[in-house]
């Protein structure tokens, strides 16, 4: 393979971040996230930022026919990506546009609420933890996973460096975007200023599983919200910022590739 094959190979978007994103990161964390909710067949289920569906789908095999799921995102291309996946086992899936702060649903209409790394991205957070609140039925949970600061992921510290390095501060806070609510502080406040009794956040880790760092790192940039833009550097710098990231990791190598820890936040609270 080629230096340029590797760099097509990644292209961009939610069918890259399906490929590459949801199998070594948000599938085993959605798992994570469900084994702490437990939930019932028969349940109603909201999944908010539901992206390409993982956390849906998934729960959707818990709940039985009798259950129900709906998946809500800003993004219809991410939808358009999660309606092509078939769905094995339990209720249709039903996916809808929408704002996490104008959620289109009813009032009470889900026992539980979902949202695995959404909140960090929403511009009035307090608002769509209100939203959340208000469809959740009484003594209904909703359950968030924020990511912890990236000063607890190696991997996003090191791709941050590289991108400050080569595409300034501006890019470097977009890549850092998903980091930008690592305070369970603060997390805990937002949950119990919209409303949510026995509010319990956990500090956790998942362990990221990634193929050798000359494969997996040029797709993971690529699949970056600042993809396009790393996309469009010479190639020379573009090589630089693998090998950069590459030697930055060095210490996380296995055999397989890389085993790299992320640190995460799981809240929870009641309506
Ligand atoms: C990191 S992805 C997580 C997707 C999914 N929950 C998962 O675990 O794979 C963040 C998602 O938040 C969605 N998002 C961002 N702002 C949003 C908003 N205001 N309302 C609804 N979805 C939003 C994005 O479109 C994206 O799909």
């Amino acid at each position: 393979m080629t230096s340029t094959d590797k760099w097509s190979l990644s292209g961009a978007g939610p069918e890259t971040y399906e490929q590459y994103q949801v199998p070594s990161t948000f599938e085993p964390l959605a798992h994570m996230l469900l084994e702490r909710v437990g939930l019932s067949a028969g349940q109603r289920v909201l999944d908010v930022a539901c992206g390409t569906g993982i956390v849906a789908r998934l729960a959707a095999q818990q709940l039985g026919a009798d259950g129900q799921v709906v998946g809500v995102d800003f993004n219809q291309a991410m939808l358009d990506v999660a309606q092509k996946i078939p769905a094995s086992g339990g209720p249709p899936m039903d996916w809808r546009q929408g704002d996490a702060g104008a959620l289109p649903c009813a009032d009470g209409a889900f026992e539980v609420v979902l949202c695995q790394q959404g909140l960090q991205f929403f511009p009035d957070k307090l608002g769509a933890l209100r939203e959340a609140r208000r469809v959740l039925a009484a003594n209904g949970r909703a359950w968030f996973v924020v990511w912890r600061s990236a000063e607890h992921s190696p991997l996003n510290r090191a791709i941050s460096e590289s991108v400050h390095r080569h595409l300034g501060v501006e890019a470097e806070k977009i890549s850092l975007a998903p980091f930008s609510l690592g305070d369970g502080d603060a997390l805990r406040r937002l949950f119990a200023d919209a409303g949510f009794r026995d509010v319990e956040i956990e500090a956790a880790r998942i362990i990221r599983k990634l193929l050798p760092p000359e494969v997996s790192i040029p797709a993971l940039l690529t699949s970056l919200p600042i993809g396009p833009q790393i996309a469009a550097l010479d190639e020379a710098v573009r090589l630089a910022m693998v090998a950069e990231v590459s030697e930055a990791l060095a210490g996380y190598r296995t055999e397989e590739g890389l085993s790299l820890p992320q640190g995460t936040h799981f809240v929870t609270g009641k309506k």
